[in-house]
């Protein structure tokens, strides 16, 4: 069994370049864009296959920043990762040399914590730094380890490590989360596969990408069942297989390429789109009076006969799954400047995640933020170019779809942190007839 990595050890991942975004606005978007895999599927797809010393095999994983830093985490455990093609990744965790998460990786992706739960129930031990991640919130994994505890494991905090260890064998057993958790479900989901019984988690999150975990889970050989909408139960196995998955398609940049169209006055097709898994959106779509068109894997948006007059101001509310998600609350309220109206924004699941309208302010947009939870957008509102910074992920790729549908050129610096979650952003836009042009953040 390995020991943990000495912690004078460094971890050296290569940082991105700050890159600043160049955009010149007005252009309505044309064509037809391709859809790629679930940045919050395959992050834990990746995870899980250290549960098996199988090879297993991930498809239409998206080239994105996070995915790479994983692979990265896995590579320095001593994990076999193989990138042989585009979209494609094999692992084969055979043996693992150190149980270690550092800080380094864990500052840079919160993610990398959903690595407890398969360390901890396939080598009985692991410590993991507490995660970083975005800046949306203070982002607690209390929940994640409260899990861990009630399946039978010591889990231990010391200067910022979780020292976590399971004498034997995890036991399956009850695990009632306070508030429903996606990466405590997840991780929950996971370390219950190779465990000592009957697991049962509840409420469990009904993200789609949940379900896609739990899809490679069985593929693996796992006794994985959503028994209820909110139920999740699992029988432990001793052992699991390699397997073969592909990616769902990713849910939130389909989002954020619909609004991209209603915005901009464009018409666009995404092809091997996440139709089944936006209708909170779509709703909000209907509700604003922009008509989409799903078919299986295809979504048509026509929004060039469209004026701010058409569009009605509407209230959201984000919320866990089937509720409109988190992640497109500020794409949404891109969408929402354009429409005639006050509309109440309402985000459910993160704190201090309305701070980003700020920075949307400075294109134009009339937005009273009332606290940490609420706001008011009041359209419709000519945006025009400026220049802004991105704070993260997902309000990164909100600046975006404003400075598309401003007057004028806009910089937005900060290019890097949309890099970690939507694959080849800029080129899929220029595809479009966008004007946005990448370089060195000059700032
Ligand atoms: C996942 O984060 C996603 N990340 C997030 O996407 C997404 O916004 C979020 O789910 C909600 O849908 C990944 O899947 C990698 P939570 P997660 O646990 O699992 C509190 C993106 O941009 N909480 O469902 O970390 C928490 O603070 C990212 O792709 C605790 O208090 O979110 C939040 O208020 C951003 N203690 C609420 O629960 C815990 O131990 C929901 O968080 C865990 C969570």
């Amino acid at each position: 069994m390995a020991d943990a990595r000495p912690f004078h050890w460094e971890y050296h991942p290569e940082t991105p370049r700050p890159e600043t975004f160049r955009i010149e606005g007005g252009r309505p978007l044309r064509g037809t864009v391709n859809v790629s895999g679930a940045k919050n599927a395959a992050l834990k797809l990746l995870a899980a296959a250290v549960l098996t010393g199988e090879r297993c095999r991930l498809e239409n994983v998206p080239e994105i920043e996070d995915v790479r830093v994983m692979a990265e985490v896995l590579r320095d455990l001593g994990v076999v990762v193989d990138h042989p093609e585009t979209g494609v990744y094999e692992i084969a965790a055979g043996d693992v040399d150190w149980l270690f998460i550092p800080l380094e990786a864990a500052a840079k992706m919160r993610a990398s914590f959903i690595l407890l739960g398969p360390l901890l129930t396939r080598f009985g031990r692991v410590i993991i730094s507490n995660p970083g991640g975005d800046r949306i919130g203070r982002r607690p994994v209390n929940l994640h380890v409260d899990a861990m505890r009630a399946m039978g494991a010591e889990i231990e905090y010391r200067n910022g490590y979780y020292y976590a260890q399971a004498p034997g064998r995890l036991r399956g057993g009850e695990i009632r989360f306070p508030q429903v958790t996606v990466m405590g479900t997840e991780n929950a989901m996971l370390a219950a596969t190779l465990a000592d019984g009957h697991t049962v988690i509840r409420p469990a999150a009904q993200e789609p990408e949940v379900d896609d975990l739990a899809a490679f889970l069985c593929e693996m050989g796992a006794d994985v069942e959503r028994t209820y909408p909110d139920t999740i139960e699992v029988h432990g196995t001793r052992r699991l297989r390699g397997a073969t998955h592909r990616v769902l398609p990713d849910r939130i940049e389909t989002g954020t390429f619909l609004i991209s169209a209603a915005v901009t006055g464009g018409t666009m097709r995404l092809e091997n789109a996440a139709c089944k898994h936006v209708g909170a959106l779509v709703e909000v779509f209907e509700k604003v009076g922009i008509p989409v068109h799903c078919a299986d894997t295809t979504i048509d948006i026509d929004a060039s006969g469209l004026t701010p007059a058409d569009l009605r101001a509407c209230d959201i509310e984000t919320a866990p799954y089937p509720g409109l998600a988190t992640d497109l609350q500020s794409p949404t309220c891109v969408l929402l400047t354009q429409a005639s109206g006050t509309s109440r924004v309402h985000e459910g699941v993160f704190e201090d995640r309305i701070e980003w309208l700020g920075e949307l302010r400075k294109l134009g947009a009339r937005i009273d933020i009332e606290d940490t939870h609420h706001a008011a957008i009041h359209g419709p509102s000519q945006l025009r170019g400026a220049e802004v910074s991105i704070s993260d992920l997902r309000a990164g790729a909100s600046l975006i779809l404003a400075a598309l549908a401003a007057q004028g050129p806009s910089l937005i610096h900060g290019a890097h942190h949309v890099e970690r979650g939507y694959e080849n952003i800029d080129r899929k836009f220029q595809q479009l007839g966008a004007s946005i042009a990448r370089s060195a953040d000059t700032a």
